[in-house]
């Protein structure tokens, strides 16, 4: 609910849980007021103004030096009004000043929530979110416009926030810094929480406190990256899992990020999050607008799994879109691990019968089947078929895997180009290069120039003459290097090439969701690169890591479950030892793992004795049977994979009847302590009968409030890595 008052101009954006208040003070400066356990009335006896020594006072308050931006809480500061803590914007005018005095002008309060031109964003029914949009406008005639756009999801305690800065002036202005969101608190310590990593171990959790300085995280790879994810977590320092204030921002963004946090000298806190800054620079000629990307903001007053569960609703409901928003998605087998490039259709075709034989739904041909493409060197940009290598067409191939029962996915790389390539060859001007310098080679391979609508036609157009050519149900769509050479031929200014490039990739991501609905894509960036919100809005699920391996998985898992659902995360099972990193793990373990995420295979099913086979059947009736409950169910942390013994798990269903705990042994040792297992989230004063789902044993009865004070005893057993899946039932 978002209600006005309009004598002291207070906003405020209630939500189930939550409330958040703006006020346009006197000067008609947009303060920030509060965010936090939901309130009624107002919060501006928070304010309290002093003289503090070097913090400048804006001019019409020069008599009341008590009076300064320096120190006042924003909804969106500006350098080059005396604050000097980070801004949200920085705005160069035509005589090269930077500055930006943005005061109140008008707002709208309406139903239903906004979209944002060529943008993914948070979308929602009439009746189940409200807009505010509010206009400040330069003080000093400039004709610079800016309107805060709040979007808000009330039953899952969501705000989204972006920005449109429009040019009404008749001199030329550019934008050199833009973030989406700015969020400013006059109390409170907190730590901030952000998601470390690198190729093979994406989203580690990190949680550290906010203290003086900028913590920052960011990308300037032109994708979101494997380095640090684009979201960010404030919690207070007391909070945990179950209980205290915590606040997350992620960003609706697949291309380059920024986000901080910072301590002022008065131990204030600011919270920020937006487009990178580095290389952007964006000309606003008068007339012209520019949009940022949309933040995803959250509070939970009752810990982090609170939080989460926001951000998860938010992402299953009113992010991902389209036919496999609410279905269950294809199990399949992906050929990668198992043949790497070396195949062709026969072997294709064997793999298929392994995989129906073991009862999965699809078989995914990974990289190799298209132009020239030997190994990683060549191909790349030539979406045609070698039917030299498959030896048949790709019609043939695919009719073949349907008779087996099957669906067929594809791989494919569209925004990427060998030099050894006949697309390279034809259009040289088509890769991101600067003239007259050797491009940053990367996989030995070159970025296409996204942000030229005629490069995304061309391969707009062959995408769609492959998927046109037969029944093809499921893209992977990777991409692998990071953009260095920013230089586009078609730029007047080449501070908007990165985002740009971003704009064409979600027009062709949009034109190919239009073209072919039924298609399921799975995002992919050398594993989890660019597992954002940005991409979840065209593809559903995105391949979680290239990392494999059952417990280096535990810790990515962990990490990604912090803003993102189960349902998302691509998950599979391949072979011991590991290609990865060599470790053996049980089979069970893998299958457990795989399916906290969409579980499917990564290897060849010919190299499986027939137990191992029917262990994967067994799995896969356990992932099939509980599939509403682990995708639809409220997900909970219940132990840290790095630090505990044993990793652990819990979905339980919104009506909290039952629920499947999961269990991973990180330590053997002898004589060792019987281990517990603390849940969360159940019926308090309930019983609830607990079976392991893969055993044939009875089931225990256990008072759910001793399961959450004492714990549940995880088997001591010999060898390492042990994992257990149980069944709760609410009795
Ligand atoms: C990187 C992906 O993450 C892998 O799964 C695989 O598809 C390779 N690319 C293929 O080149």
């Amino acid at each position: 609910m978002l209600t006005y008052e309009s004598e002291k101009r207070i906003f405020t954006i209630h939500t189930k849980n939550t409330s958040y208040q703006m006020m346009a003070d006197s000067r008609g400066v947009l303060l920030h007021l509060y965010y936090g356990r939901r309130i009624s009335g107002a919060a501006d006896y928070l304010l309290r103004l002093y003289d503090r020594g070097f913090s400048g006072n804006p001019y019409d308050a020069k008599e009341d030096r008590s009076y300064s931006l320096d120190v006042l809480p924003q909804e969106f500061p500006c350098l080059g009004t005396g604050d000097h803590r980070r801004p949200a914007c920085i705005l160069e005018l035509e005589n090269g000043a930077s500055s930006c005095d943005l005061r109140y002008d008008s707002h709208e309060i309406r139903k239903g929530k906004y979209a944002l031109p060529q943008l993914p964003a948070v979308y929602a029914g009439e009746e189940e979110a409200e807009t505010l949009s509010i206009t400040l406008k330069d003080a000093w005639g400039s004709g610079i416009e800016v309107t805060l756009l709040y979007g808000v999801i009330p039953e899952i305690d969501i705000i989204t926030r972006s920005v449109q800065v429009t040019n009404r002036g008749s001199s030329g202005a550019a934008l050199t810094r833009l973030l989406s969101a700015n969020l400013d608190f006059l109390t409170g310590s907190f730590d901030v929480i952000t998601f470390f990593g690198k190729h093979g171990m994406e989203r580690v959790f990190q949680r550290e406190a906010v203290s003086h300085g900028v913590k920052m995280i960011g990308s300037g790879r032109g994708m979101s990256s494997h380095q640090y994810n684009p979201l960010m977590i404030l919690a207070e320092r007391e909070a945990t899992e179950e209980s205290g204030c915590c606040y997350a921002m992620e960003f609706v963004y697949s291309g380059g990020f920024l986000a901080e946090a910072e301590q002022d000298p008065f131990e204030q806190t600011r919270m920020q999050m937006g487009l990178a800054s580095e290389r952007f620079h964006w000309p606003l000629a008068p007339g012209e607008s520019f949009t940022a990307p949309e933040v995803i903001l959250s509070c939970s007053t009752s810990g982090l799994a609170k939080l989460s569960q926001n951000l998860h609703s938010c992402l299953k409901q009113h992010v991902i879109r389209g036919k496999w928003r609410d279905e269950i998605r294809p199990f399949l087998l992906n050929s990668w691990e198992g043949c790497y490039f070396d195949f062709n259709g026969e072997r294709i075709l064997e793999l298929a019968k392994g995989a129906s034989e073991l009862g999965l739904d699809m078989i995914v041909m990974d990289d190799g089947w298209f132009g020239s493409r030997r190994d990683d060197n060549a191909g790349l940009g030539d979406w045609t078929v070698n039917e030299e290598k498959l030896g048949c067409t790709l019609p043939e191939l695919v009719a073949g895997i349907r008779d087996l029962g099957l669906a067929f996915g594809i791989w494919v790389e569209p925004e990427m180009v060998n030099e050894d390539s006949d697309f390279y060859r034809a259009h040289p001007d088509y890769a991101l290069k600067v003239p007259g310098r050797n491009p940053v080679m990367a996989r030995n391979q070159l970025v296409l120039d996204f942000s030229r609508e005629e490069v995304v036609d061309a391969v707009y157009t062959q995408l769609a003459a492959l998927l046109k050519s037969c029944p093809i149900t499921y893209v992977k769509w990777d991409y692998n290097r990071c953009i260095e050479d920013v230089y586009s031929m078609g730029a007047a200014d080449q501070g908007t090439v990165l985002h740009k490039y971003i704009l064409g990739l979600y027009s062709l991501l949009e034109r190919i969701n239009r073209e072919f609905p039924e298609l399921l894509i799975e995002g992919c960036s050398g594993g989890g690169g660019r597992f954002d919100a940005g991409m979840l809005y065209y593809t559903p699920q995105i391949w979680c890591s290239d990392n494999t391996d059952a417990v280096d998985r535990l810790r990515i898992q962990h990490g990604t479950s912090f803003g993102y659902p189960v349902s998302a995360v691509g998950a599979h099972i391949s072979v011991c030892p590991n290609h990865q990193c060599g470790r053996v793990t049980p089979l069970r373990t893998r299958g457990i793992v795989a399916m906290a995420g969409t579980y499917g295979l990564e290897l060849d099913p010919g190299t499986l004795t027939e137990e191992e086979k029917e262990e994967i059947r067994r799995q896969l009736a356990v992932r099939r049977r509980f599939a509403a409950l682990i995708e639809d169910g409220s997900y909970l942390r219940l132990s840290d994979p790095v630090r505990d013994p044993i990793a652990a798990w819990l979905m339980v269903s919104e009506d909290r009847s039952e629920a499947l705990l999961s269990t991973v042994n990180l330590e053997t040792h002898f004589n060792d302590a019987q281990r517990y297992v603390r849940l969360q989230g159940l019926d308090p004063g309930a019983l609830y009968a607990v079976k392991d789902v893969f055993e044939e044993s009875a089931a225990v009865l256990c008072p759910a409030a001793a399961l959450m004070g004492s714990g549940f005893p995880i088997a001591r057993e010999m060898g390492e890595y042990g994992a257990h899946m149980f069944y709760l039932k609410r009795q």
